[in-house]
């Protein structure tokens, strides 16, 4: 048990800084295991206090002097994580030299090495892993940085900003300094140095400068590059475009490192990149994995405005940059591809991962009012949620305002660290629109529900429409203020035209909105493009919902109706199920579907989507008690239903679709190979040879990832023999492959046949897994607990057992990672009493373990509840 509980940190204490920094001269040293680090600050009173505290973690402290002498013990306190100096002049020049060990750094926070060459990651708090600093957002400095190291091993040393100086050292040392010329927080410093290959281009922005542009990856892969260099650049270009925002340097670097917390990071001029975001070539990347590199790539560098020249003033304030460049980057994605399939696939993101954490005991604001450890507060709720709010300020305001308020946001607070207040003021101020009941979106948590309800009167032309809004209590908010939220309607005629379409404003707990001049009886398509994020109680019929999947003009509504049609079809199966009564065929959603697949209007992206039943994991969201066997049995059964009536649709689909041209990642080839990839998976059910040959063949014949994958996902869930002979042939040929060998890995811990847990724990004996490599982890174990629903919920309790082993185990060596994955035992709430008591004690065991880390204690304490 922890003996002293860590402290919970409040938006409510905020305080400004004791001191500012002018300037900060920083000198590397570099050893794998002991790096000096010499930190030279200028530091300046803000305000009258003449105490300084500063940050630092796991540092040997070497010396520290204040203008020039060298202090002594006694005047200064280390305790914990900082360092206390007193009695200080307004204005002074404190030298503090520390030793660290990155070699050693497991965290891969701060400092570290990554396959031998060094990288760091300071986000949120990771620069006080380096030297003792003021290490808080809203102290913003310039920064010269200086690293020495060996010239064999350290060909490439970089920092932010501009390389100044370059020269020879002894020892077989080289040194170089850079200089950033915009003042930064420390989380957005970045230091890079090792034997790396670089892939360059330039772009010339719109006022003619030139900028090089640089990707550093491990040698052997530079022939995976070009997709994030053309996707960097598209994004530059988009930004000019659509945001009139241009790149403010001469170089801009990329770093892809194997091992990484995150996603990438968006370090001013020196982003370092999980190689999954980067690296890309069509025989060992997914159509997805190129989607994802795109997308990535273009939020971090959107970050360079939304982000770093505007940054955010505490960490309570994190969505102010992550929410914003998350929309930023959702509507680049739009852009360039399709817009109704992104926002669907968005939508689904949001509610696979968003919606439960707002139903459960991890229920937090957009904009947290309190944390222990703010890593923990990277979350979906933060980025996802939050740019549904920036897109809801985007619906009520129309493009033009936004962009106004956008201008205006710059003006005002180009190289400030500000909050989410500033934001919504100067898209209030300079739209005129009034956001003070909206801005409730940013402080209460929960997703609302509302109720819709609709007459219409034939002699009066009448359409009217009723919306109730509720939003439950969540962890420290018992009552709720009644929000102001933006939906889109239309009334569709029955020859599938809009009668009427509106945003309508709903305001009130209950409100009635009335449509005069309505000639015939519509049917109502609602939260068209989901233009706010609730759920929906609507009393459809079929007929109705049937109608929409045919004729809304909406993409996104004729989708969703089809998945509410689904989510139903699936419920009132698994009730049907619950009672041991057999299942009878609903051939009218079959027959829809099958209207869907031969619409020569529809795009094949659009088509693969609504051929998609909803997850099993949406199908639990949506029951009081969650029964993981019947919902797998249901949607299996629906599955085989769909498989045997359209049969021959899909087969014609599937062949239709099938290609020998070169593989191209363009969004059109995606998304008709996706539809294939759907029509053979469905064809999979059928458990024909014939088929079983189809896929066989297509796994060795594939001349592209996405092909070769999703025969090999197919196989993974078919108990054949043929199945082991792929997996192994898949494994032989990939092997040094490491991101492939991750897919590897993934799709065995996703399979639903019996003894996946088995399967888990051998692989993670396998040579190709290790606990320290976070995509490793997440591969394997983080895909088990969290998207294998049917096993890891298995009634046995080993699935919980192995989690919470797991968890503990990784506590040790990444906290970071460890707390991240402790979520699926917060939802113990949702499942039978056997269940509940076997998740709760596993959060128990985990919270009962000595040193804890503070990251694994918030959440495993918050999961279980009081
Ligand atoms: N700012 C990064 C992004 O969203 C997130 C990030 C990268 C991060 N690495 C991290 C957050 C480590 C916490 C810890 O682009
Ligand atoms: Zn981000």
């Amino acid at each position: 048990m922890k003996t002293e509980h860590p402290q919970t940190i409040r938006l409510a204490d905020y305080q400004e800084p004791a001191f500012l920094v002018d300037s900060v001269d920083l000198v590397f040293d570099l050893e794998p295991t002991s790096t000096r680090v010499v930190c030279a600050a200028i530091y300046r009173a803000n305000g009258d206090q003449d105490t300084l505290v500063l940050d630092g973690e796991n540092l040997t402290l070497l010396s520290i002097a204040l203008d020039g002498r060298t202090l002594d013990d006694s005047e200064y306190t280390v305790s914990g994580d900082t360092l206390t100096l007193t009695n200080l002049p307004d204005m002074f020049e404190l030298v503090v030299e520390t030793e660290i060990d990155p070699k050693g750094n497991t965290h891969l926070s701060g400092l570290y090495q990554s396959s031998g060459n060094y990288c760091t990651q300071c986000e949120a708090q990771g620069f006080r892993r380096i030297t003792y600093f003021q290490d808080r957002p809203d102290v913003m400095t310039r920064y010269t940085v200086t690293i020495i190291a060996d010239k064999d091993a350290c060909p490439v040393m970089l920092s932010n900003g501009n390389l100044v100086e370059q020269s020879e050292e002894e020892d077989g040392k080289h040194l170089c300094v850079w200089e950033d010329p915009f003042p930064k927080p420390s989380y957005l410093f970045a230091l890079v140095a090792g034997d790396l290959a670089c892939v360059e281009d330039t772009f010339t922005t719109k006022s003619g400068k030139n900028v090089d542009l640089r990707i550093f990856v491990e040698h052997g892969n530079e022939d995976r590059c070009d997709w994030a260099m053309e996707s960097l650049k598209a994004s530059m270009k988009w930004d000019e475009d659509r945001f009139d925002l241009e790149y403010d340097l001469d170089l801009y670097n990329i770093v892809a490192v194997s091992d990484f917390n995150m996603g990438a990071m968006e370090n001013k001029s020196l982003n370092v990149f999980n190689t999954k975001y980067v690296l890309a070539k069509s025989d060992t990347a997914t159509d997805q994995d190129y989607a994802g590199v795109e997308a990535v790539i273009a939020h971090e560098y959107f970050h360079n405005w939304t982000g770093n020249r505007v940054t955010c003033r505490d960490w309570f304030q994190l969505s102010l940059k992550e929410g914003l460049t998350v929309f930023r980057d959702q509507e680049f994605s739009s852009d360039m591809r399709s817009r109704p399939t992104e926002r669907i696939s968005n939508v689904k993101i949001l509610r696979a991962a968003q919606f439960p954490e707002d139903g459960g005991p991890l229920a937090h604001p957009v904009r947290p009012d309190s944390y222990i450890a703010i890593d923990n507060f990277y979350t979906a709720t933060v980025y996802n949620k939050g740019s549904e709010v920036i897109r809801m300020m985007h619906t009520l305001l129309g493009e033009e305002n936004f962009q106004k308020g956008m201008k205006l946001y710059f003006e005002r607070h180009d190289g400030e660290a500000v909050t989410c207040d500033d934001f919504a003021s100067a898209m209030m101020d300079a739209s005129g629109i009034d956001l003070n009941q909206f801005k409730l979106w940013y402080s209460q948590a929960g997703t609302p529900e509302v109720t819709a309800d609709w007459s219409y009167e034939r002699e009066a032309k009448q359409f009217s429409l009723t919306l109730s809004q509720h939003l439950a209590p969540t962890p420290g908010q018992a009552g709720k203020e009644v929000m102001h939220m933006p939906i889109a309607i239309g009334l569709v005629g029955q020859d599938g035209k809009d009668l009427h379409s509106e945003v309508l404003s709903l305001k009130e707990a209950k409100q009635t909105f009335i449509f005069e001049g309505i000639a015939e009886e519509p049917v109502l398509s609602l939260n068209r493009g989901f233009s706010a994020p609730i759920r929906l109680k609507a009393p459809y019929t079929q007929d109705q919902l049937a109608f929409l999947m045919a004729n809304d003009s909406d993409e996104f509504a004729r989708w969703e109706a089809a998945q509410t049609y689904a989510t139903d079809l699936l419920l009132s199966m698994i009730a049907t199920l619950q009672k041991e009564k057999t299942i009878t065929q609903d051939s009218r959603f079959i027959e829809a579907l099958k209207t869907t697949l031969n619409d020569p209007a529809l795009d094949p992206d659009y088509i693969a989507l609504s051929l998609q039943l909803p997850t099993e994991g949406y199908l639990a969201e949506q029951m009081d008690v969650v029964d993981v066997d019947a919902i797998h049995q249901a949607r299996e059964i629906l599955r085989l239903f769909i498989a045997r009536d359209l049969k021959d649709d899909l087969l014609a689909k599937f062949r239709d679709l099938r290609s020998d041209s070169p593989y191209s990642p363009d969004a059109k080839s995606a998304g008709e190979r996706a539809l294939k990839n759907i029509c053979l998976a469905y064809l999979g059910e059928l458990n024909d040879p014939a088929f079983l040959a189809l896929i066989t063949a297509q796994y060795h014949n594939a001349n592209n990832m996405t092909d070769r994958m999703a025969a090999l996902s197919i196989l993974a869930n078919t108990d054949v023999p043929v199945r082991a002979e792929v997996l192994e042939n898949f494994y032989t040929r990939f092997k040094d492959d490491p991101l492939v060998v991750d897919k590897w890995l993934s799709v065995q811990a996703m399979s639903c046949l019996p003894k996946t847990l088995k399967t888990v724990k051998k692989l993670m004996k396998h040579e190709a897994f290790s606990i320290k490599n976070p995509n490793k982890v997440r591969s394997l174990i983080g895909v088990f607990c969290h998207a294998n629903q049917l096993h890891y919920h298995a009634v046995d309790g080993n699935g919980y057992i192995f989690h919470a082993d797991r968890i503990l185990e990784l506590d040790k060596i990444n906290p970071q990672i460890a707390a991240r994955m402790i979520a699926p035992l917060g939802k113990w709430r949702r499942f039978d009493k056997a269940r509940q008591k076997l998740m709760k004690e596993q959060l128990k065991r985990i919270i009962a373990t000595e040193g804890l880390s503070n990251d694994a204690y918030e959440m495993a304490t918050k999961s279980l509840g009081k």
